[in-house]
């Protein structure tokens, strides 16, 4: 795998990001992409809201955003996968060019304005899957001209629940207009209310499907505390801490900086991380956390694990390291967490908050 990759990799990077993009979903959805050990890491297996995750280092979401590749990204070394965001109906997203590589940051800053192909192909593709594979989640989303955004969740919802190991409700893409206004308590309490009447109304097993929250980055510490406090009795699952931001620090280099969008990658690491600290440290284990924004390595996923992530996620990374990147983290992990004397990764979880 990382031999193919040593040869196509630059040619990737040498294509508009989006062309790109679509290229790696084919030649994955080809099988091209390969297969890493799936030697069991018995010090990285962790328990988070009921399910069993056989290594803490989770693909984000917006790489496979229509559930085309998840049993593929598995495959390379994943402990689990988030798939979307989904919304109800097929929407193409804003203008392209639309995704902008900022390579001397190692970032990315994209305004794709959840362009997907709807729920209802999601579904079909995801009944196909093969469970055993592993843990694949679901993030859902609005279409941009709703008129009811609450209406909109609760349809992605109860369409892809049977398909999802857990659900994220996103209300902090900055791309589609109005949608971070959903993550003030006002806003957020219908919302969440409505989704656990639709979860509990569920029969089986999906009437406790886990529901995460995923906040943005840019919340002031205070608002993100009391959305996990909503979020926590409400009777969720646990947070995504984050989404992408609409910062611009004064230390990126690249050309493409000022580009619209939201930015991701190595420069949201210490803002991502520090907002999943205060959270962590208000609300302890109460509710568990999924660190994501801006993971490029082992160390970098260990450090928010014991600033309080019981998982991690990442995508950026991927885009200039590409897929050799998913088990050099995992192994590194393991590593880390034997050399700290741990016998389980969970042990880590907080220790520095
Ligand atoms: C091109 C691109 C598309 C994304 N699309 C979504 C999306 O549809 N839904 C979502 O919740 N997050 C989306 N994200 C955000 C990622 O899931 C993640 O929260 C963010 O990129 C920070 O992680 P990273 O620095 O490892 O990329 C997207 C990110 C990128 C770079």
């Amino acid at each position: 795998m990382s031999v193919l990759y040593r040869l196509v990799g630059p040619v990737l990077r040498g294509l508009d990001p989006e062309t790109a993009h679509n290229l790696t979903l084919r030649a994955l959805e080809l099988g091209l992409a390969g297969k890493a050990s799936n030697r069991s890491r018995v010090s990285l297996q962790v328990s988070v809201a009921g399910l069993t995750f056989p290594n803490p280092v989770g693909l984000a979401a917006g790489f496979d955003k229509d559930a085309r590749v998840p049993g593929r990204m598995l495959a390379l070394g994943f402990g689990f996968v988030e798939v979307g965001s989904l919304t109800p109906k097929a929407q193409s997203g804003n203008p392209l060019p639309r995704i902008f590589r900022l390579a001397e940051d190692e970032a990315v800053i994209n305004r794709l304005g959840f362009n997907n192909g709807g729920m209802d192909a999601a579904a079909a593709r995801l009944e196909q899957r093969n469970r055993s594979y592993g843990l694949v989640g679901v993030n859902i989303g609005k279409n941009k001209t709703s008129p009811d955004a609450i209406e909109d969740y609760q349809l992605v919802f109860e369409k892809l629940a049977p398909f999802a190991d857990y659900v994220v409700v996103n209300v902090s893409s900055p791309n589609t207009p109005g949608l971070r206004d959903l993550q003030a308590v006002e806003s957020l309490r219908p919302l969440l209310t409505r989704l656990f009447e639709v979860r509990s109304n569920l029969s089986g097993e999906i009437s406790r499907l886990p529901i995460f929250l995923k906040l943005a980055p840019d919340l002031a510490i205070d608002d993100a505390i009391a959305a996990a406090d909503l979020a926590a009795a409400c009777g969720m699952d646990g947070l995504v801490i984050s989404n992408t931001t609409i910062d611009r620090p004064e230390f990126l280099r690249s050309s493409n900086k000022l580009e619209a969008g939201g930015l991701s990658g190595r420069p949201l690491f210490d803002k991502s991380t520090e907002l999943l600290r205060q959270v962590y440290r208000a609300q302890g284990s109460r509710l568990p956390i999924v660190g994501v924004g801006g993971i490029a390595s082992a160390q970098d996923a260990y450090t928010k694990i014991r600033a309080g992530a019981s998982l991690v996620q990442l995508y950026s990374a991927l885009i200039y390291q590409g897929p050799g990147l998913v088990s050099s983290i995992v192994d590194g992990l393991e590593k880390l967490v034997a050399d700290d004397g741990f016998a389980n990764v969970a042990e880590a979880i907080g220790i520095d908050a």
